[in-house]
């Protein structure tokens, strides 16, 4: 038995859900705990494609059990619609898929609120995927959420919307938005759960547990590049108070970090390539947004913050994914320090301001040409990409466990000690 943790160290897109699709195989139960529709976890399993949002990555197999714990705030609509297009595809939910009555619900009002906070914001918007997820947790810690459990208390819920609509000083239509809940509630109370017993059940029965991060740990609400950030906490921290699960049960913590950064929305990107090294990166990684398909900008590896993600998370074990997209580069970055105003630091900034003047120093290392998508052994690697995947690993201080070179489940190099 084990409880495993699969988190985004990055800025998000570092394609953890390949990662969970490929460690699922020994889970029981899958578990999100944090972020909602913003999240784009995409899946190619048996050569076909999967994009999901909000329905946890490990569905794809038949048997696991998918949690949506209370940390994440759920649009009922969009999660049905996703449920669909996976039921048309043979996929199951009966008896195996369970939401948490206590997740918040993301609601039209917030998408609007969402795409109005970031139009006042003007050119100094988040650049958020629009939706809804800030204004959702607003609501949430402000106690004028709604919850998915109100779905099936009518009165309730009426009364719920009154409020939040008074709360915002907006005028909805209480009746018709009170009906459409009340539907979408009829078709998903089956799954309700209370997630915290089913947790402790499956932790007392030996049971193994993955809890499925999104986004990365440098758009966590605190200690990302505030305020461009998402609006949950991304890091292990977030699985305590997000799925309602004791701290002490987690047995390994697998950071996933592409080998080379991406960033999609606004914010500080001390290693970001505006040039045609960027570009090339992008067309080759296929680097467009999932939820959004905006581009995604391109740098290089940055070991700086993908530190400061080790120690916010505890990590155990590295994930390195899309290794396979740098072959054929002369050079490879990576950048080992940053010189802000003149002095050399090796810690990632606490302050917006700091990234205005910060200077990224570099480790040049030589690339490789071949391509490796097929490689299944480390040692197989060129050596020049062995080099740089056992850079990483002593500056981050950790073990790179996992590589992959290709979005197949089966492009997974497991490095064994
Ligand atoms: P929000 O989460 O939609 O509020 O967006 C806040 C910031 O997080 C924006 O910069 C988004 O681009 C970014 N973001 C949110 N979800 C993801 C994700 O799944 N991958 C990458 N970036 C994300």
């Amino acid at each position: 038995m084990s409880v495993r943790a699969v988190l985004g160290c990055m800025y998000g897109d570092e394609a953890k859900a390949k990662m969970v699709d490929f460690l699922a195989e020994e889970a029981d139960l899958v578990v999100r705990f944090q972020g909602g529709s913003n999240a784009g976890h995409t899946i190619k399993s048996a050569g076909k494609k999967y994009v999901l949002h909000l329905v946890p990555s490990g569905i794809l197999y038949p048997e696991k059990k998918c949690v949506i714990s209370s940390g994440v705030v759920v649009d009922p609509f969009a999660l049905l619609e996703e449920m669909q297009i996976l039921q048309k595809d043979g996929i199951s939910f009966k008896g195996r898929f369970f939401i948490d009555p206590r997740a918040v619900v993301i609601l039209p009002l917030h998408k609007n609120l969402d795409s109005r906070s970031e139009t006042s914001l003007g050119k100094n918007k988040i650049g958020t995927t629009g939706k809804g997820i800030g204004p959702g947790y607003a609501d949430a810690i402000s106690r004028v959420g709604i919850r998915m459990g109100d779905l099936i208390y009518p009165e309730f819920l009426q009364a719920r919307l009154i409020a939040l609509a008074d709360f915002h000083g907006l005028e909805i239509d209480i009746a018709e938005l009170t009906a459409k809940l009340l539907t979408a509630g009829e078709q998903l109370k089956e799954y309700f759960i209370q997630v915290p017993y089913l947790l402790a059940t499956a932790q007392e029965k030996g049971e193994s547990i993955l809890f499925e991060g999104a986004q990365g740990t440098l758009l966590d609400v605190v200690f990302g590049t505030y305020p461009y950030v998402t609006s949950s906490h991304v890091i292990a921290g977030g699985i305590g108070a997000g799925a309602g699960y004791n701290p002490r049960g987690i047995d390994e913590i697998v950071g996933v970090f592409k080998s080379y950064y991406t960033r999609v929305g606004s914010g500080p990107f001390p290693t970001e390539l505006t040039d045609e090294t960027g570009n090339w990166i992008r067309e080759r990684g296929n680097e467009y947004g999932a939820t959004t398909g905006r581009p995604r900008r391109c740098g290089w590896f940055d070991a700086v913050s993908s530190r400061y993600s080790v120690i916010l998370n505890g990590i155990d074990s590295i994930a390195l994914t899309l290794l396979d997209v740098l072959s054929g580069l002369d050079n490879i970055n990576i950048c080992t320090s940053y010189k802000i105003d003149g002095v050399i630091t090796q810690e990632f900034p606490s302050h917006i301001s700091q990234f205005g003047v910060l200077e990224p120093q570099y480790l040049e290392l030589p690339g490789w040409q071949e391509d490796i998508s097929e490689i299944k052994d480390f040692s197989e690697l060129p050596a020049n990409a062995r080099h740089y995947v056992e850079t990483i690993e002593k500056l981050l201080g950790v073990r790179v466990k996992y590589i992959s070179v290709g979005a197949e489940r089966m492009q997974t190099i497991l490095r064994e000690y």
